[in-house]
């Protein structure tokens, strides 16, 4: 499975195109729908979240709510386009009083972007560099999580810290999965702890105040993924690069680490690698310090996935750019922003593990149909479960 998307930030709409999908999984337009809102949500995000009512069109692959195995293409209308069609035109003369942007903002592709393809405005890479593109990635995803649904593979995602706001040192979730998501759902910074939401939501409110922004870390949980998909054999085959890669592809993610992560390196081995047991006769561990990857492959454990965002590099307080006309030193241009989009960066974080996961049980167990993936995978969790017999 995979996907590529077009369209600019503010174009007529955005579009995807998902290839390579097996055939009969059903598909609920209305799920996709609730991950393109929770990409939208999120306390600090700006004014294009309220112009915005992002809604998923499936124009082709889908009949009846099931796949076809045909390409699915996608469309996600962007309704800012109405104040933007004379200057986004895709034809004709520009308008005389068009303003080109000029001042780059750093932290952002528009300066190197630039440079890079021989242009004059910015704004020819901001509309595309802008991560508004991540709503049609979300849509692409839908399908993939559709998919890891109908195997038992849940996705979900939780933000960590804001700023220097964080989830008290050793937190764990707790409760049963509905109802920590649920919590995770209600808060406005899709944080766990309330106390937490609270003081990021006030860390938020003073970088606003303040004409700052900010970033911060999340976490994505895939639960209910079978052991032994990716591989040992090769890099590019290893489930650690592929998820550091399609993590690495969101807009202003910096960092990401796997299980503990950083904190490991700290540590001895006794304290980090993981006891192998027998639970009747399925081979499983005594912890999940390597966030469910051993070798480039999965354990079987939950995939627990952390990222780190930087702070969004539009500020309403600007930094210093050099004007690419007069070459003076100005203000770098404010385009309307968010103060903060960790809470979203975490739901586009789901879709590319999701991808990445639906595409290791594909090169795993079979691509074309969705009862015969569903097939090869009994015989090979049979095949498991009985080997420590
Ligand atoms: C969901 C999401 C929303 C974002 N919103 C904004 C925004 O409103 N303004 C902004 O300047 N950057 C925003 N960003 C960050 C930029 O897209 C990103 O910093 C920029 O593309 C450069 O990042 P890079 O150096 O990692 O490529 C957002 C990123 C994500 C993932």
């Amino acid at each position: 499975m995979q996907y590529l998307t077009a369209g600019e930030s503010h174009g007529p709409e955005l579009t995807t195109i998902v290839s390579d999908v097996p055939a009969g999984i059903p598909v609920d337009i209305t799920n996709i729908n609730t991950d393109l809102r929770r990409r939208q949500g999120g306390y600090g995000r700006g004014d294009r979240q309220k112009i915005e009512r992002d809604q998923a069109v499936v124009t082709s692959g889908v009949r009846f709510g099931r796949t076809t195995g045909a390409p699915v293409s996608i469309t996600v209308q962007n309704r800012d386009w109405e104040n933007w069609h004379e200057r986004m035109a895709h034809f004709g003369r520009p308008p005389a009083d068009l303003h080109r942007e000029v001042t780059p903002r750093p932290g952002h592709a528009d300066l190197v972007g630039v440079l890079r393809t021989n242009q004059d405005d910015c704004r020819n890479i901001l509309e595309r560099s802008s991560a508004r593109e991540t709503a049609a990635r979300v849509a692409a995803a839908g399908i993939a999580k559709e998919f890891l649904a109908e195997l038992g593979v849940e996705v979900y995602s939780y933000v960590t810290s804001v700023g220097d706001v964080a989830l008290p040192e050793g937190y764990a979730l707790e409760g049963d999965a509905a109802e920590v998501q649920m919590g995770i759902e209600m808060s406005a910074l899709r944080c766990p702890d309330a106390d937490t939401t609270e003081r990021m939501k006030a860390a938020i409110d003073a970088a606003r105040d303040a004409g700052e922004s900010l970033g911060g870390t999340f976490c994505v949980v895939a639960t209910g993924v079978v052991a032994g998909l990716g591989s040992h054999v090769a890099g590019p085959e290893r489930l650690t690069s592929q998820l550091g890669a399609a993590l690495f592809s969101i807009p202003a993610i910096k960092g990401v680490e796997f299980g503990l992560g950083f904190q490991a390196a700290a540590l001895p081995g006794s304290r980090v690698h993981d006891g192998i047991v027998l639970d009747g006769s399925t081979f499983t561990r005594t912890s999940n310090n390597a966030g469910g990857l051993e070798g480039g492959m999965t354990t079987g454990m939950p995939v627990v996935v952390r990222a780190a965002m930087k702070p969004i590099p539009t500020l309403m307080n600007p930094l210093q750019t050099v004007n690419l006309d007069t070459l003076e030193v100005e203000e770098a241009s404010r385009e309307r922003s968010d103060v903060c989009a960790v809470p979203a960066a975490a739901v586009v974080a789901e879709g590319e593990v999701a991808f990445v996961l639906a595409n290791a049980y594909q090169r795993a167990f079979g691509s074309t149909s969705l009862a015969d993936i569903k097939a090869n995978i009994a015989s090979y969790t049979h095949r498991l479960d009985t080997m420590g017999r």
